[in-house]
């Protein structure tokens, strides 16, 4: 069979972190008062209250530590603010509101969102994820957001939609890196309408308990953790469904080593690299890569009967 099914996160036991140190004894014993689906998110600190970071979702469990804060918002690919992983002093300068998202395209109620009504609008929860990047590092982020299917429900899709094109704020006063005109800017990314839907795709707003910051994205990315880190486009402003496929930022600049699925599989080399393996943000360690990045159960039939696609680049 050409996709692999696999339960659970296939690492080995002695990987595996003891849940009340990933998850917070808070969190693991409101998880089994609550029937185990959802728990209360640790409390956000006192500065941060009008932010809220919702209940933690227990369905995906990430089977690794969280990584540590500083180094999720410390090491980032941004390339609107430069090519080096230190933009996040850069990013600072990113004016997060007032902010709109249009909603378009193929949709009964096509919609610009002030975010904050967004934010009021949607079910907000908080999901511990891995995000594998394809340069072969890795974390564990708490994220807070929404399921992208409830902004879909929300704007109706119409029978002929099926992509989701998402778009990156592009600003030349604040954002340097769009001074290298050779790159395709805006940033774009996209999926199908099938991906969208998916439960696994989220739309991010904060992290660790607070609102999102710039270098990663703030006020609103996507995340779909069994993709390579590249398709989770930042700050984004629009959302379109589309009839046809979108072309990405990076396929467009190099369409041999990274295509549309781009889903993760780490027996598919990169044309300069392994994907086996990945290092992990801030302990260094080399773990190896899962198919999906573990998350197989919940997305392989997504992909029944694509063998055709390039689906692993
Ligand atoms: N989105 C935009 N707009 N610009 C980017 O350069 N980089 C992507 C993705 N989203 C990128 C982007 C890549 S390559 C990765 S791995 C992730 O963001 C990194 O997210 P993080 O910085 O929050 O870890």
């Amino acid at each position: 069979m050409f996709i692999r099914k696999r339960r659970g996160w296939e690492i080995p036991e002695s990987r595996v972190t003891p849940e009340h140190l990933v998850f917070g004894r808070r969190a693991a014993l409101g998880g089994l008062a609550l029937g185990g689906a959802m728990a209360l998110a640790n409390p956000a600190p006192a500065a941060e209250e009008a932010f809220n970071p919702g209940l933690r979702n227990m369905r995906y469990r990430p089977g690794r530590d969280v990584t540590a804060e500083r180094n999720a918002t410390t090491y980032n690919n941004y390339y609107e603010f430069g090519t080096d992983k230190g933009i996040y002093r850069a990013a600072e300068r990113l004016p997060l509101r007032p902010w709109t998202v249009q909603v378009d395209g193929l949709v009964d109620r096509p919609r610009e969102y002030a975010i904050d009504d967004l934010l009021q609008a949607m079910p907000i929860e908080e999901r511990v994820y891995r995000l594998r990047c394809v340069e072969a590092w890795s974390m564990v982020v708490p994220w807070s957001g929404f399921p992208l299917k409830a902004l879909l429900d929300a704007v109706g899709p119409q029978s002929g939609a099926k992509y989701v094109r998402f778009e990156t704020a592009a600003l030349r006063g604040v954002m340097p890196g769009l001074r290298q005109s050779w790159y395709p800017w805006p940033y774009v990314e996209g999926c199908t309408l099938e991906e969208a839907a998916n439960d696994l795709s989220f739309m991010v707003v904060g992290a660790y308990g607070k609102k999102l910051l710039p270098q990663n994205g703030a006020p609103l990315r996507v995340h779909q953790p069994w993709k390579y880190g590249f398709k989770a486009g930042k700050s984004l402003v629009r959302i379109t469904l589309t009839a046809e496929r979108p072309k990405s930022f990076w396929e467009a600049i190099q369409p041999q080593e990274y295509g549309f699925w781009a889903n993760i599989n780490p027996e598919v080399s990169h044309p300069r690299w392994s994907q086996a393996s990945e290092r992990v943000l801030g302990t260094g360690e080399r773990v190896p890569t899962q198919l999906f990045n573990g998350y197989g159960e919940f997305v392989a039939d997504l992909y029944a009967g694509l063998q055709q696609e390039r689906l692993w680049a």
